[in-house]
């Protein structure tokens, strides 16, 4: 049996996806000889440590009852640097405009020889290539999968299924939120604000719904797929990005009456990033509707590629968390 020590840094709904999914899957992971065991959890306010692995279901409990898994003192980076650990999960929240505490956390993971799995955009948005040349210079994995399309595997399919071929472009409907809201639109025939009013109401969508709506988190996972596809030393400021918040339900009648759909479409062509809403032919592959994610890959020798799945929730993204996990047990070397 390979015994790997992880740590979970974060722990709301894809810290508890992925502290739930380990738990769930520990006789199949024995079955093939593996056993993971979380020897750290921290959430903003505090941190529980076990060297000899945490009792999983209890932490989950404490959580839940009290808020917070603390049973001690110390945080995220502590974890990281002082417990001997094989592979930190970073889910704290995303931030874009310094990466904190998210970039701090891969940082010091790099610095102690520790591979990283995430779910945390922020970080990679700002400094892909810098965190992936630290990982490399200590031969350690940067794992990242959960960070666009949630449970879609896009990198996954692009840099192991599909080795050998070269993208020519992605296309790709990554933000749940705005699916939903432009389905809803164009099914009911209802104005954009009482969708996402009632978007708001049933937690699809955030209090603060900008970083969606105005295509910035559609931006945010395009510069991720530029950087990891075509590795372009893109930033945000080189998406060209237009939101979904002045769409007219009378614009979208008009694309219905030709067979249209409106979608927030995310496009990497040529050095081109754009997020912008278009329409799309009903039958089109990109066509989901929902809060489902799609990508649609063009390559040279496979021709063009189609998945669509789950974009986010606590257990469907922990599921692309737990496959990089996996990736790194059997390719490292510990
Ligand atoms: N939810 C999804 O479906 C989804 C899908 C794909 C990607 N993501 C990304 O995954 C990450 C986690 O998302 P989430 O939905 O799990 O967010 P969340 O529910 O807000 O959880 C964030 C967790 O990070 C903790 N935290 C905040 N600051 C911290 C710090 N300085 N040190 C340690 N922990 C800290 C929070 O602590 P408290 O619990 O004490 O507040 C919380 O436990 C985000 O970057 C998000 O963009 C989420």
């Amino acid at each position: 049996m390979r015994t790997f020590r992880i740590s979970i840094i974060g722990f709301g709904a894809v810290g508890q996806g992925v502290a739930r999914s380990i738990l769930s899957k520990q006789e199949y992971l024995n079955k093939q000889g593996i056993d993971l065991q979380v020897v750290g959890i921290s959430d903003s306010k505090g941190c529980e440590i076990n060297e000899t692995g945490i009792d999983i279901e209890a932490a989950l409990l404490r959580k839940k009852q009290k808020g917070s898994v603390a049973v001690g003192s110390g945080n995220g980076l502590d974890i990281i640097r002082d417990v001997e650990h094989d592979i930190v999960v970073e889910v704290t929240p995303t931030n874009i405009k310094n990466g904190e505490p998210g970039l701090g956390n891969m940082r010091a993971a790099f610095g102690s020889g520790k591979h990283v799995v995430t779910s945390n955009k922020g970080p990679l948005a700002l400094h892909f290539s810098d965190l992936k040349e630290l990982a490399e210079d200590n031969g350690l994995f940067l794992r990242y999968e959960a960070t666009v399309g949630g449970a879609v595997p896009i990198f996954n399919l692009v840099h192991e299924a599909l080795a050998g071929n070269t993208v020519i472009g992605i296309e790709g409907i990554l933000n749940g939120t705005c699916n939903y809201i432009l389905t809803r639109m164009s099914d009911e025939r209802m104005p954009y604000d009482l969708v996402l009013k009632e978007a708001q109401e049933l937690g699809f969508a955030e209090t603060d719904p900008t970083y969606d709506v105005e295509g910035i988190d559609s931006a945010i996972k395009l510069v991720i797929i530029a950087n990891s596809v075509f590795s372009q030393a893109a930033t945000y400021k080189d998406v060209d990005v237009t939101g979904i918040n002045k769409i007219t339900p009378e614009a979208l009648e008009l694309a219905n009456k030709n067979d249209y759909v409106v979608k927030l479409v995310c496009e990497a062509r040529e050095g081109k990033l754009t997020v912008a809403p278009r329409l799309v032919p009903k039958r089109h592959p990109l066509a989901v509707g929902g809060t489902l994610n799609v990508a649609s890959i063009l390559t040279d020798l496979a021709g063009r590629i189609t998945i669509s799945g789950k974009g986010a929730g606590s257990i469907e993204t922990a599921s692309s968390i737990l496959s990089d996990i996996l990736y790194i047990v059997r390719n490292s070397k510990s």
